[in-house]
């Protein structure tokens, strides 16, 4: 089967995005800040050694009506800095913790908008991070930013923090389109900003774009792909847009207005990928895509891509970890620890404990052994039953067992021609790759029949 649409259409169904394994559905209450502590001073003998920093900023000026962040509408000047404080804290009271001899090789601002607070609680923040840790030459230092909120002399400031990739949230060039969704235009055209971004010293520059927006017809969006492809960023992200107004109260704004039709969505995601990949782009995954010789695009030839809640990495850089603010997610060898959800309970509960822990999960050596696999299918495209056994010195037959592996199961996509089985090698092909989710489901034990939390494939 090699027409992409037919495929979609075949296996659209929801499930897990796979961004950790087991899916943070699975996280309990009965983890807490104590069991987060054992982990943390665990987590100075495991591997990977390096140390990836997450910050969560929840603020942004105003809300889109889409967004399905974790996001709050900026309060006061007063308030922000009291959660800075309190992010300021919760690092120094891990990095009692943690063997800070080990090196920093990412540091990566997420929201919300970072770049919505006043800079100088970002540098503040910078500075404790830089007395706490060891920060590798080249370490990868990035921020999702609104550029609705950048001007000249931020950017200037971006650089002089050191940041040296920045992911600009561009969802549509149409201004229109950002209007219905409560979205203010970039200070500057795109072009211009991702100019003044590199003129200033940040060496990279990622997009994001959104589709399946209300008023997004497949004309407009592939005249948004192509005047993308002439701005040329570094790396580009095509979200579908996750309608989940169960849980996102404000996007039953968008029904109002009218959303494209799942057929539309699913053109939109075609067309632009055979735009991209028909350029100097290589899809990584299903939607991000990286030019040539990008270390995304060649960690996945080297079938060494790897992901985080932060998005995809290398094996290479990327390190366990260590998220500060609300919501925020440490991803240990051993454990998920989410942070709890809003500032204000960020706030209360650092001043009052000095640790934030909601919710975690443990995982057996038989769980990371899953996470391995499905991370494996998810980002590489590749299962190698016997280099996933020797890594974990158990045999391929139970790596199969844990796994609930079954040829037959595989037997549709087979037959579609999205994936073969060698031995004990699996290969996805590049059709495979946009329902690639439905194949790691596959691996899932603990998968169960009811998907509906999940939002869609496309
Ligand atoms: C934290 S925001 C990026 C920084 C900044 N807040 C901004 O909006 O420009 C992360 C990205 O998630 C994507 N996003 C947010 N809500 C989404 C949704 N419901 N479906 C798909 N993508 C979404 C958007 O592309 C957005 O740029
Ligand atoms: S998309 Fe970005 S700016 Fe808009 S509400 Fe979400 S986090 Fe804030």
């Amino acid at each position: 089967m090699d027409n992409i649409k037919d495929i979609l259409t075949k296996y659209d169904k929801s499930g897990p995005r796979y961004t950790s394994y087991p899916p943070a559905t699975h996280f309990t209450d009965s983890y807490t800040s104590e069991n987060y502590k054992k982990s943390l001073i665990e987590s100075n003998s495991t591997d990977p050694k390096n140390i990836s920093i997450y910050i969560h900023i929840p603020f942004c000026k105003d809300r889109c009506f889409f967004c399905g962040c974790n996001a709050f509408a900026k309060k006061t000047d007063d308030f922000e800095t009291r959660y800075v404080d309190a992010i300021l804290t919760e690092i120094e009271n891990v990095g009692a913790l943690v063997d800070c001899d080990r090196i920093v090789t990412q540091i990566h601002w997420g929201g919300g908008t970072p770049n919505s607070i006043d800079f100088d609680l970002i540098e503040k923040i910078f500075l404790k991070i830089n007395d706490i840790f060891s920060i590798a030459e080249d370490c990868e230092i990035a921020m999702e930013c609104n550029p609705a909120d950048l001007n000249e002399d931020k950017i200037k400031r971006l650089a002089e923090f050191g940041i040296n990739r920045v992911s600009l949230g561009i969802q549509d060039l149409r201004e229109d389109v950002l209007e219905v969704v409560n979205r203010r235009p970039p200070t500057y055209p795109v072009d211009e900003l991702v100019q003044k971004l590199k003129a200033a010293g940040i060496k990279e520059v990622n997009i994001d774009l959104i589709y399946g927006l209300p008023l997004q017809t497949v004309e407009s969006f592939n005249k948004t792909i192509d005047e993308i492809i002439k701005i040329s960023p570094d790396r580009l992200v095509t979200f579908s847009y996750a309608h989940v107004p169960w849980v996102m109260k404000a996007q039953t704004h968008l029904e109002k207005i009218g959303l494209p039709t799942p057929e539309e969505k699913m053109t939109m995601l075609i067309s632009s990928h055979s735009k991209l990949t028909s350029t100097s782009y290589e899809a990584i995954g299903m939607d991000h895509y990286a030019k040539a010789g990008d270390p995304l695009e060649v960690a996945l030839k080297n079938k060494q891509l790897h992901r985080n809640f932060q998005g995809y990495c290398t094996t290479q850089t990327t390190g366990q970890v260590y998220a500060f603010g609300c919501s925020g997610i440490s991803q240990l060898t051993h454990a998920y620890i989410q942070n709890v959800k809003t500032p204000q309970q960020y706030i209360d509960k650092i001043e009052e404990t000095g640790f934030a822990t909601a919710r975690g999960y443990e995982l057996s050596k038989d769980e990371r052994i899953c996470r391995t696999v499905i991370n494996e299918v998810m980002c590489n495209l590749y299962l190698d039953f016997d280099a996933v056994a020797e890594e974990f010195g158990v045999s391929a037959e139970y790596v199969k067992g844990l796994t609930e592996f079954s040829e037959e199961k595989l037997h549709s996509f087979i037959n579609d021609g999205l994936l073969s089985i060698d031995g004990n090698i699996i290969t996805i092909s590049k059709e495979g790759a946009f329902i690639v989710r439905n194949i790691a489901m596959c691996f899932d034990p603990k998968l169960k029949h009811d998907r509906s939390q999940y939002s869609r494939t496309v």
